[in-house]
């Protein structure tokens, strides 16, 4: 039994679950057994909610990548930990063995030494989705440096306030990227970032798309160059840092509901034990299967599900450079028959954009590897649950649809694979270690079944995030303030009357849009940063593929119209200031705001003018001008 945890029934599940609610130490305790730690802790766990300060595994030390390379050398050196499917399936893929992965990680571990990187600086990776991008992830591991992830779709100027924020001084990325049929500048946006962190020493270049582009005398160095040195001295072992269970292994930014992303802390051991776990029960992963999740390593579902939580359970991982939708939208159908993929994950954005296309781009493929499909990051509708189900599992592959955050660092509530029952659009029960609680607006739990309430999580989980860097206040004020004594999620939620968990959205001025979290305060500051807005407000409605649409209200006071061509301009300001994920569908020009005698936005009222509604706007008799409700409902756009 090479998962000793991994839970084979309804019963045993039950039994689990009932085990971390009584005794978490005792349970996670047993579970943490199961890796490789230099020294185990004193201490399984240690919290309180109020500050927070969560310890898990006190005392213990480790490195990650021990545990999600070294130790799988001996019982499946040659086996493959990694498979890497280019942009254009006519370039070369590439697969590397657990023994090859480890070589190459430790080469870049010894390079990133090489250059001036010891434990603990912060190194903020921008790459597009090859394999160096997860060699370097774990290379910053193995030396004990803290890898902020920046997601590829970022601007110049997101990426300077992550690196800055961060203070990273360490910089790694590449020429460019492919994403269907666009090649996209990486180091380009990089360098205008740069211009605003006087205080990066390094940034190395790995050469992909091989466009030409500058190099920065004592600043920037090619990988590949950096490597041969590594080479020159003999490939010696990078020796792993020990680091301590509660050392910060990552930051990772993301949204909320103030203007600033915050950076979410992960530390070492918690995260570790975490992500395997949740690995090996949601997705019943059975040795020697090909897992492939679609996400991008720049967004948590990648760190979690194509590198750490795999490569822990020495799993073969596929990652995956281009879109689904290039060359054509059979794409992800192709990389299935053509690997064997048994675990497809992704998320229901991607699977409702393939609907679009019909059941042509499934003629002639077999599929018949798939044994387990899952979802991620937005609420899955009904309808593309049942196009899933039907046309890519054939009705034989559980659809495991598994809610969780950037900040929790693994699946919290999910159905296990062919174990616990699915239920469309239910995330269904809540994971072992997991206890979640539906409270109203003043705070009060809401009991029993058939209920809906806000989500917040009873007790800490070993991946709970730790802090947001630098700002261990702010971390208090978002999670753990709202309803004291519990996690607040930022999620309402309805609980049925069988006790499954179905995730209704956010509550809070967070959008999800293609399953990318975005403030709406964010995208405001952007848009506000076009010299001839005055103000503006965004809100999401209801879009038939990426879920949540950006719908902008501005109040503009420049000389040109009102038309599109000043539409594009306030569009290419927020692609300017946050990048194109953040681009709004939808710009309304307004004569003012719906705003209440204190001057707050009256957002109520605009998501049902977003959503269509022209009559039935509520209450407005505490507004300032209750006219102007009347006016912009007048000019909405369909
Ligand atoms: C949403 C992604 C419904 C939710 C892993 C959450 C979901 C936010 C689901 C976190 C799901 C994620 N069903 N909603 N299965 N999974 N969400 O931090 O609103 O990018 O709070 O983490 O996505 O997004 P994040």
């Amino acid at each position: 039994m090479p998962y000793p945890y991994q839970i084979q029934s309804m019963e045993e599940y039950q039994t689990a679950w009932k085990k971390s609610e009584e005794d978490p130490e005792g349970f996670w305790g047993e579970i943490a057994e199961n890796f490789l730690w230099r020294k185990k802790w004193d201490k399984v766990l240690t919290w309180n909610f109020k500050e927070p300060d969560i310890k898990w595994f006190s005392g213990a030390k480790l490195n990650i990548t021990e545990n999600c390379l070294d130790r799988h050398l001996e019982t499946r050196g040659n086996e493959l930990a990694l498979i890497w499917e280019p942009n254009n399936p006519e370039d070369h893929h590439r697969l590397l063995t657990y023994e090859q992965l480890h070589f190459k990680v430790n080469q870049f571990g010894n390079v990133l030494r090489n250059n001036g990187v010891k434990k603990g600086d912060r190194v903020c990776i921008y790459m597009g989705m090859v394999p160096e991008l997860a060699i370097a992830v774990l290379a910053c591991a193995r030396v004990g440096a803290i890898h902020s992830v920046i997601f590829g779709g970022f601007s110049a100027q997101s990426i300077s306030d992550r690196i800055q924020d961060a203070h990273a001084e360490f910089v790694i990325t590449c020429d460019g990227s492919f994403r269907g049929a666009k090649e996209i500048p990486l180091k380009p946006i990089i360098d205008d970032a740069l211009v605003s962190c006087p205080f990066v020493k390094r940034v190395i270049v790995l050469t992909h798309t091989h466009a030409p582009i500058s190099m920065i005398k004592d600043r920037d160095v090619r990988w590949e160059k950096e490597i041969h040195k590594v080479e020159n001295l003999g490939n010696p072992p990078c020796i792993p840092e020990e680091m301590d269970a509660e050392d910060m292994l990552f930051i990772l930014y993301t949204s909320g509901s103030t203007g600033k992303p915050k950076g979410v802390v992960h530390t070492c051991g918690g995260y570790m034990v975490y992500t395997n776990y949740t690995f090996v029960n949601v997705f019943q992963y059975k040795p020697g299967e090909l897992h492939f999740c679609t996400a991008d390593v720049g967004w948590i579902t990648g760190h979690s599900y194509i590198v750490y939580g795999p490569l822990s359970a020495g799993a073969t991982t596929l990652m995956f450079e281009g879109v689904p939708t290039w060359p054509d939208a059979g794409r992800f159908w192709s990389i299935v028959d053509k690997y064997q993929v048994n675990i497809l994950y992704t998320a229901p954005t991607a699977i409702r954009s393939l609907m679009s296309y019909g059941l042509e781009p499934l003629k002639d493929k077999k599929l018949d590897s798939l044994r387990v499909l899952g979802t991620v990051g937005e609420p899955i509708n009904e309808e593309a649950w049942h196009w899933y189900d039907e046309h890519v599992g054939k009705k034989k592959c559980p659809i495991v649809d598994t809610w969780w955050q950037t900040e929790t660092g693994g699946i919290m509530i999910s159905n296990l694979a062919g174990i616990t029952p699915s239920k469309p659009s239910y995330a269904t029960l809540p994971l072992p270690g997991v206890h979640p609680v539906l409270v109203d607006e003043k705070g009060q739990e809401i009991v029993g079944n058939d209920v809906t309430g806000n989500l917040c999580l009873l007790g800490p989980w070993p991946s709970i995030l730790r802090t947001t860097y630098g700002d261990h206040e702010r971390c208090r004020l978002n999670y753990f303030n709202t309803y004291p004594g519990l996690y607040f999620t930022g999620d309402g939620c309805h609980r049925d009357e069988h006790g499954n968990y179905r995730i209704t959205g956010r509550v809070d001025d967070v959008l999800n849009v293609s399953g990318h979290r975005l403030g709406t305060a964010e995208v405001e500051n952007a848009i506000n940063m076009h010299t001839d807005v005055i103000e503006s407000a965004v809100v999401g409605y209801h879009h038939d593929i990426k879920g949540q649409g950006i719908y902008a209200f501005v109040i503009y006071g420049g000389e040109e119209d009102e038309d599109d061509f000043t539409r594009k301009a306030i569009s290419l300001t927020v692609v300017r200031v946050i990048g194109v994920i953040a681009r709004p569908d939808k710009i309304q020009f307004v004569k003012g705001l719906p705003k209440t005698r204190s001057g707050k936005i009256m957002r109520r009222i605009l998501r049902k003018i977003a959503e269509g509604e022209t009559s039935n706007l509520g209450d407005t008799s505490t507004l300032l001008d209750p006219s102007v409700v009347e006016d912009i409902a007048k000019g909405a756009i369909k």
